[in-house]
């Protein structure tokens, strides 16, 4: 439709009738599949448009119009559930020696001698999605998905018609408060049966029994999931009035008691190999049983110890996934583009024929960079995953932890003779700057990964960092999806997130108003500077992760937060920092769970005069919320601590990450800024300065008396 004319009567006849398909579309695959095949803001911009035009004309309204069923979106679905205990994810190993260095690395951590026993669950890892239900005097008051971790969909009245799930716990053991948690699957023979079903009935078969459980369990009208046998393991708990055993295996027998399927092929083992030979087993009986799994999980059975582990971001310390090899397919790599992602990096894809790999359709595969395609290195090493992959060669390509899409093998006796290898740019396709591969000042070695320079000239990096700003863990912006961040770029309306937040104004006094654009109307334009207006306030690890700097993904964003508070002690400190050396610097690379590389990145981002401008813009009209002060009740809460000499309750690793766990921030070296020294024997010049300086010291023990054993 053109800018400034209303659609004739006709036109929005055809226009509500594509409509009504294209939505009821999406809510089937939304609904049924729980594959979207767009965005929630893409989906919500055409339900915007329908209403629209049965605004212009209300005698058009369909009698299948979207607009008399409920709206799909995440958002306005269920209400929301914040999660007392956060839901966290698990780290992965790959091999047999992954979880080794899992067990060395947990017993390091506690500083237990190599050779000393460390007790182990291992048990199926469910492919399904996992579920917290909130038990109160033993009555079932709410369950809760996953949703972003933090916070989840409240979906009580679906979890209540799930069989394996009761609503009264049996037993005089139980906890007053108890949420109990675990994963909803649907069994293979059900899906087999769903989709026999939906054949007979001449309708669309669901993709997988992930989805299709997902996609139940996330129906508004629940008899619709009550129609569907989900089913429910309990393998773990959330909040909790008091934890009534000392271990995971004694947790999951007494999940049992009060009334949960629990998964019988869980096990109790001593060491490594017990882990590996009950995870031989599990493999072997994968294809029998009537569920799926994608691989195995172990934990630290005692719970004191799991305590003492802790977290690192995302993931315990104390539990890690053994994943399965995962399944390959064979097709035909029919071209490599060159995308260029937000950081700047020129990432190749394969276009692949389409090819059904685990349940899903594949077209597309990540080929890292131009080395893994060579396959081999600009330092003249052999890349271990790399190809010298050919258009027109056949490949085997496999799913890697089962989602991205990755080449493993090229069949070189399929070689077409006239199959060519691509020359990788050394200009970028979206900008034309130079595209550069940056070398390490300390090893020498060329980065595998080209870069264009171009920064904020370069359109592909702009829209990416945009797109990235408004995404879900981000500003999350409804309305302003990839979509519109692109049109928005195009139009020259937003050429960075800054101008977001001055659209509006400007909006006001432009000649052509957004109103009048495409895909726009009256409605939406005033939705969208609502829902822009709505961000205004922004927590502080949002504010920080929506930034885009290169290394600094939403794990490291909270940590950076929870650690500085607030937007103006984060970037003082990032000036200070700015030489790479002296106190700032000390602290920020002491951060537990920062490396080297993301706080460097930190630093040259706000050290980039043209980035640091971006954000000053944003900070006029944005306000980043302080984060809380971690446990503020704690003696050393805000403290900064320096550890020195050896310890021998604990390791250093230890130390640190309960010294942060407390509030205290950790540091590597002792200035006038420190609060306490603790010192362990063999303690040497930090312990002199400190007596120079008059900073309090004191030795383990005596740390232990001040904070408790926790
Ligand atoms: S334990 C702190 N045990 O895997 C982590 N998770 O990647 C507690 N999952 O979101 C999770 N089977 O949905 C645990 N036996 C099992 C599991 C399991 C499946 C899922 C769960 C979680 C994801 C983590």
């Amino acid at each position: 439709m053109s800018e400034n004319i209303s659609p004739t009567k006709q036109e929005a006849a055809a226009e509500l009738e594509r409509l009504a398909k294209e939505i009821a579309e999406h809510d089937e695959r939304y609904h049924g599949q729980d594959a979207p095949a767009v965005s929630d803001a893409e989906y919500d911009a055409l339900r915007r448009r329908n209403l629209e035009l049965e605004e212009l004309y209300p005698d058009l309204i369909r009698p299948d119009s979207p607009s008399k069923t409920v709206g799909s979106t995440v958002q306005d679905k269920f209400e929301k559930i914040t999660h007392v205990v956060p839901m966290l994810s698990l780290d992965n190993a790959f091999n047999d020696e992954d979880v080794a260095d899992f067990v060395a690395r947990v017993k390091r951590f506690l500083k237990l001698a190599d050779g000393a026993p460390l007790a182990l669950t291992a048990e199926p890892k469910i492919d399904g999605l996992s579920l917290a239900l909130r038990y109160e005097n033993g009555v079932l008051v709410s369950a809760a998905t996953r949703g972003d971790g933090t916070v989840g969909e409240n979906v009580t009245a679906n979890a209540k018609t799930i069989s394996d799930i009761p609503h009264q716990l049996k037993g005089d053991d139980v906890p007053d408060v108890v949420e109990v948690r675990g994963e909803v699957y649907l069994g293979k023979s059900d899906f087999a049966e769903l989709n026999r079903k939906m054949e007979e009935q001449g309708k669309q078969t669901y993709v997988n029994p992930r989805n299709t459980a997902a996609g139940s369990l996330r129906q508004l009208d629940s008899s619709i999931t009550a129609s569907r046998p989900l089913k429910f393991f309990a393998y773990a708990w959330g909040d909790i009035s008091d934890v009534p055993s000392n271990s995971q295996f004694g947790m999951v027998e007494l999940f049992k008691k009060w009334g949960f399927t629990v998964n019988p092929l869980m096990g109790l083992f001593d060491g490594v190999e017990g882990l590996i030979e009950r995870y031989r087993l599990i493999e072997e009986q994968r294809a029998g049983l009537d569920y799926d799994i994608d691989g195995v999980v172990y934990k630290v059975d005692d719970l004191a110890l799991q305590q003492r582990l802790g977290f690192v971001s995302r993931s315990p310390r104390w539990a890690i996934a053994h994943k399965f090899p995962a399944e390959l397919a064979t097709t035909v790599l029919k071209d490599i583009e060159i995308q260029v992602g937000r950081t700047g990096a020129l990432s190749p894809v394969a276009r692949l024929e389409p090819v059904t790999v685990g349940g899903v359709v594949v077209s597309n595969a990540t080929l890292h960079n131009e080395d893994y395609i060579a396959g081999i290195g600009s330092n003249g090493e052999i890349i271990r995953e790399g190809k010298d992959l050919r258009v027109g060669d056949t490949v085997t390509i496999y799913r890697a932890g089962d989602v991205i899409p990755k080449v493993r093998d090229v069949d070189l006796s399929k070689r077409l003779k006239d199959a060519k290898a691509i020359e990788f740019p050394e200009i970028c396709p979206a900008c034309g700057s130079p595209a550069s591969r940056d070398v390490n000042e300390k090893t020498g070695k060329v980065d595998s990964v080209r870069r264009c320079t171009g920064g904020f000239i370069c359109p592909a990096q702009a829209v990416e960092g945009i797109k990235h700003f408004v995404s879900r863990n981000a500003f999350d912006i409804d309305g302003l999806g990839e979509k519109q961040a692109e049109a928005f770029y195009e139009w020259g309306l937003v050429s960075n997130p800054a101008d977001i937040f001055t659209l509006k104004t400007r909006d006001e006094r432009s000649l052509t108003r957004l109103e009048n654009r495409d895909g726009f109307g009256k409605l939406s334009a005033t939705n969208l500077f609502d829902a822009i207006d709505a961000r205004r306030e922004i927590d502080l690890h949002r504010f920080i992760y929506a930034l885009g700097i290169r290394h600094v993904g939403e794990g490291n964003a909270k940590l950076f937060a929870r650690h500085y508070h607030s937007i103006g002690a984060f970037m003082a400190a990032m000036d200070d920092s700015a030489p790479l050396s002296g106190p700032a610097w000390e602290e920020l690379v002491n951060i537990d769970g920062i490396g080297e590389a993301a706080a460097q990145a930190v630093v040259r981002f706000f050290a980039d005069p043209s980035r640091r401008s971006v954000v000053d813009a944003l900070l006029e009209n944005v306000t980043p919320i302080d984060a809380e002060q971690a446990s503020s009740e704690s003696p050393v809460s805000g403290k900064t601590v320096v550890f020195t000499g050896s310890l021998e309750q604990m390791s250093r690793d230890e130390a640190k990450a309960m010294a942060e766990r407390l509030g205290a921030k950790v540091s590597g070296s002792v200035s006038g800024k420190t609060d306490l020294v603790v010192a362990g024997p063999g303690a040497g010049s930090k312990l002199k300065k400190a007596a120079d300086l008059g900073v309090e010291v004191t030795d383990e023990d005596g740390w232990f008396d001040l904070v408790g054993r926790i």
